[in-house]
């Protein structure tokens, strides 16, 4: 981040109106500094809040727009990026007042009226419609953005995009709070991040106000639009937990789901609690290439996770795991994500195996995951590259890794650990050794080689002999 001028200098001689910084003029950075996304992000700003005013037309598969993000500048600035994709831009204004504007490869630049001041506190509004597109990223396991459905559509962005449907800071480092106003044709629902605060009918519209209050990534927010059946059930310390589901898997996925306040009781009474007001799982009357995303508050599900066996509980826990891991620890950086994703596999194999069956047979498990674990990979699990970031050896390798900390600190030093790391960094971004300071401050035990080896080093280090000989089911 630069380092802020006091104040602007007005350049007298020339008589501009404009003021005119002497060191030329500032501008923010187009990237936050993320090593894997040097365009993602933007510098210079940090967003607080967005606005997202969305008339979605599901007929004619049509989105009109207005989204405004609240923010305070970081540096003077005479010109600033948000993140964005798609769309017809039809108006910009900051502060209430027309700006100039140009779009480049993702990034627009936005050059104010008036310029910004270090420490002031401004809006951008941007107005934009057109048919949503949805996004082949090459870094996302499936087809993300914004995506019709037979009778609606669905949100899904991680990694990079929440830029194709609104214009954001778009990177988990400057997570904001938001407030959706979705409006629909009335016998439709739009399901989004936090609480329903309002139902709105107008005529033949719908307006679904959703507030989400709770700072979140950009990556991690979503808008379904679609016919849901309701289920409000009750979790832990009452947190409300609103299910929706299509007609056609109701009953089935009624009960795949029924143990969700159950599994948020366990992991609240490992992890902390529940660390949002408010929770809820959406399933999708689509198929969308096998995936389930933690959208903060309200994961999204593909239909064909409904099996109404529980066969595929284990994908709820995992998302619901990420609610902690991932989405209130957020990583600072991409390639962090196995602090994301290795808990949230760690998350769900303790769900599956040690909540049903017993720990023996979570270290049956876990062995057997480490086993089927290349004996070296070509980047560590700390930093696997842009293109691995979802890859089997950092789900795995990381979980593996937890497990073994586990057994080395004992389940009561592991989980106070746990507790303390998500406590110390709620609502924030988190990097590894982040963790690994935390690990070593609260269990009194220097466990900075054994990330070493087990995270930040591409060859598979052996499993420890004595958890071995009593739970290889081949030995
Ligand atoms: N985070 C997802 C999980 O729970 C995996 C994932 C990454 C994903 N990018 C996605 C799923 C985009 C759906 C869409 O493991
Ligand atoms: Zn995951």
């Amino acid at each position: 981040m630069q380092i802020a001028a006091p104040e602007h200098f007005t350049c007298r001689h020339h008589h501009h109106h404009r003021k005119v910084s002497p060191e030329g003029p500032q501008l923010g950075a187009s990237g936050v500094g993320d090593p894997y996304f040097p365009q993602m992000g933007n510098g210079g700003y940090d967003a607080v809040h967005y606005d997202l005013d969305l008339k979605v037309d599901p007929l004619n598969n049509y989105l009109q727009a207005s989204a405004t993000m609240q923010a305070k500048a970081l540096q003077n600035l005479d010109t600033f990026n948000l993140d964005f994709r798609n769309f017809d831009i039809a108006h910009v204004t900051v502060n209430g007042a027309p700006a100039k504007f140009l779009r480049e490869d993702g990034e627009l630049s936005i050059t104010p009226e008036q310029p910004l001041i270090a420490g002031q506190d401004f809006s951008v509004k941007v107005d934009y419609a057109g048919t949503p597109k949805p996004y082949e990223s090459e870094h996302a396991p499936i087809t993300i953005g914004w995506n019709p459905t037979k009778d609606g559509s669905y949100v899904l962005s991680e990694p990079d995009g929440s830029s194709t449907w609104y214009p954001c800071n778009d990177h988990p480092r400057d997570k904001a709070t938001y407030k959706f106003y979705v409006t629909v044709p009335t016998g439709y629902q739009a399901v989004c991040n936090g609480k329903l605060q309002e139902r709105r009918e107008q005529g033949d519209q719908t307006t679904f106000v959703w507030d989400a209050k709770d700072p979140m990534a950009s990556y991690l927010s979503t808008v379904n639009v679609g016919k849901f059946v309701e289920h409000t059930v009750e979790g832990p310390n009452g947190v409300p937990i609103h299910n929706f589901f299509p007609k056609s898997v109701d009953k089935r996925a009624q009960f795949d789901f029924g143990r969700v306040p159950e599994m948020m009781d366990w992991f609240g009474k490992r992890y902390g609690d529940y660390p949002f007001e408010v929770y809820g799982n959406l399933v999708l009357n689509a198929s969308v290439g096998g995936a389930a995303l933690e959208t903060q508050t309200r994961p999204v599900f593909e239909r064909g996770m409904v099996t109404g066996t529980r066969a595929l509980e284990f994908i709820y826990a995992h998302e619901l795991g990420h609610q902690w891991w991932g989405n209130s620890t957020s990583v600072q950086n991409w390639k962090d994500i196995w602090l994301s994703e290795g808990f949230a596999n760690y998350t769900h194999m303790m769900w599956r195996h040690e909540h049903d069956f017993g720990v023996a047979n979570l270290d049956k498990a876990m062995y057997r995951m480490y086993r089927d674990l290349p004996s070296s990979s070509d980047a560590p699990v700390a930093d696997p590259g842009e293109n691995q970031m979802f890859s089997e050896n950092v789900y795995n390798r990381g979980a593996v890794t937890l497990h073994l900390l586990r057994k080395d600190l004992g389940d009561e030093s592991f989980f106070k650990t746990l507790r303390a790391y998500s406590e110390k960094f709620r609502g924030q971004n988190v990097t590894t050794d982040d963790l690994v300071n935390t690990v070593n401050e609260v269990s009194g035990k220097d466990m900075t080689a054994f990330f070493e080896r087990w995270i930040k080093q591409p060859e598979l280090p052996p499993y420890p002999e004595a958890l071995k000989l009593a739970d290889d089911p081949s030995a």
